[in-house]
């Protein structure tokens, strides 16, 4: 199956700092290039960080610009989405509640998604929760099973980026890890949380981090501990080809973006 991964839109109703004050016109220009290569995909991965303020305009705002898409969008909350707002918006926003796959497996042809909310209100680091632990568990145990696709807004990898790895903490990690290695399961983890791409390896499983279109992040340096500093336009994202085996290609997909001012 092919799909595209996008991550911290941060859409916001007021200007803010670490955020370009375009990042609607931005992320019109990602959907529009998503609707462009539609052909060929079969959804849309978002793990979270949607919104910068968690204000329902900004969830409407990206519920608007992904419907036209017309994929399939699965989805999961950031830290910036509330999620408890996040929460209030999907009992009046039914496509975006849709969308929402938290503590859900979704078993399409030859690939499974499984949702994972990993953030804690009114905190930056985050957590795996015991329920959904449970399922990452029995997931993983699945012997025979498609290729299991995780999405959770904070890394399961240590970034090697001393600020970036300060605000990602996550409780559970060390569980999740041994889960992993338990596992034959071919897996993939999709995250976001840190706004600048990584990709790493846990044991069997291929961790990637989507980067930020409208917020990225630029250190000096891409390790150790130089000061992340706001670039902010990050014109790509990044599309998956993964077979039934767990097999995949990732590859950056590039948007045409043409700052006004
Ligand atoms: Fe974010």
């Amino acid at each position: 199956m092919r799909f595209a991964h996008i991550s911290d839109l941060h859409l916001s109703q007021t200007l803010v700092a670490g955020v370009r004050a375009d990042a609607a016109a931005i992320v019109e220009q990602l959907s529009r290039d998503i609707l462009r290569i539609s052909e060929i995909l079969d959804f849309v991965v978002v793990s979270g960080d949607v919104t910068e303020d968690a204000e329902f305009a900004s969830f409407r705002q990206f519920e608007d610009m992904f419907a036209q898409i017309g994929l399939p969008v699965y989805m999961v909350p950031g830290n910036h989405d509330g999620p408890a707002v996040y929460y209030n918006c999907l009992d009046q926003f039914p496509t975006l509640s849709s969308w929402d796959i938290t503590n859900k497996v979704v078993e399409l042809p030859g690939l499974c998604l499984l949702g994972i909310d990993t953030c804690i209100e009114g905190e930056t680091t985050g957590r795996i929760k015991a329920d959904a632990m449970k399922i990452i568990e029995r997931e993983s145990a699945r012997r025979g099973a498609p290729p299991l696709v995780i999405v959770m807004h904070h890394p399961p990898i240590t970034t090697g980026l001393q600020e970036f790895d300060a605000v990602s903490q996550l409780e559970g990690i060390a569980e999740l890890h041994d889960i992993i290695k338990r596992s034959e399961r071919p897996k993939l983890i999709l995250s976001g949380h840190v706004h600048r791409p990584y990709q790493g390896r846990i044991d069997g499983a291929g961790c990637f981090v989507a980067g930020s279109t409208t917020s990225a992040f630029a250190p000096d340096l891409p390790f150790g501990s130089s000061p992340i500093l706001f670039r902010g336009l990050q014109d790509f994202y990044y599309v998956y080809e993964v077979d039934e085996n767990g097999r995949y290609v990732v590859t950056p997909q590039h948007f045409p973006y043409v700052p006004s001012e």
